[in-house]
């Protein structure tokens, strides 16, 4: 069996899924709407899959919602963004705090305003000891700025190996990423989870983000279930 995998009843389960959630700008232009409002539905996918991954009793939910790259779009968007970030935890926190869900934020989101910040490490504290699903979103977050924070500090602390790096990533106490998705078409990995990629199963599909829904999440782990990974091994 393949390590680090949960087997149920023979087949392999995801534990952990991470997911670059792309094309809600196509999304708003196909139909002529501004991009605030691909964002918008954007979150609404997110809610979705939240709740999907509860109900498929997935350990971790990592979603990319904002690169170290992200900082190039217009501000108007950055502004955008940050507010629905900020309405989301204000809406949807009481819900998965009941629900067992822990916040968890990997990135540098301390370069957020303040409110934010306040607002994100309030969340987190009020999730902390749950045991449910982990929703991990990914803020400020850019891979190779993630492995060098975590080379410097294992550097720090003795000799550098993939164990002692992995130790100080931001994602150590995540079980390992099993599957990852992006939405839109696109076939690349943008930065995110470089590392922690490196045995991933990778699925990348048309559906524009703010069409994906819990089924696509069902169906992919579906399929995951039906791959044989062999980490290097035959
Ligand atoms: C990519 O679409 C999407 C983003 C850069 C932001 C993702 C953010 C959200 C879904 C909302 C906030 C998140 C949470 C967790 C509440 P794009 O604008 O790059 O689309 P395009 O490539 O079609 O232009």
């Amino acid at each position: 069996m393949a390590k680090d995998v949960k087997a149920g009843e023979g087949e392999l389960r995801a534990r952990h899924v991470a997911i670059i959630m792309d094309g809600n700008g196509r999304w708003a232009k196909k139909r002529l709407l501004p991009r605030a409002v691909g964002h918008q539905r954007g979150v609404e996918a997110v809610r979705r899959v939240v709740r999907g991954a509860r109900e498929l009793g997935l350990e971790a939910l990592t979603l990319y919602a904002f690169s170290t790259e992200n900082w190039r779009r217009p501000e108007d968007e950055i502004s955008d963004l940050m507010s629905l970030m900020k309405r989301f935890i204000l809406s949807d926190l009481d819900e998965f705090a009941a629900a067992g869900v822990r916040l968890k934020i990997i990135g540098d989101y301390k370069a957020f305003k303040p409110e934010l910040v306040e607002l994100v490490e309030g969340a987190m504290a009020k999730t902390a000891h749950n045991t449910g699903t982990t929703l991990a979103v990914a803020l400020n977050y850019g891979s190779q700025d993630e492995i060098a924070r975590a080379a410097t500090r294992a550097a720090a602390k003795g000799p550098i190996t993939p164990e002692t790096i992995a130790a100080e990533l931001d994602t150590a106490d995540l079980p390992p990423l099993d599957l990852l998705i992006r939405t839109s078409g696109e076939v690349r990995l943008s930065n995110f989870l470089l590392w922690q990629a490196a045995y991933a199963e990778m699925l990348f599909t048309d559906v524009l983000w703010p069409d994906f829904t819990a089924d696509h999440l069902r169906d992919a782990l579906s399929a995951f279930t039906t791959r044989e990974r062999r980490y290097g091994g035959r």
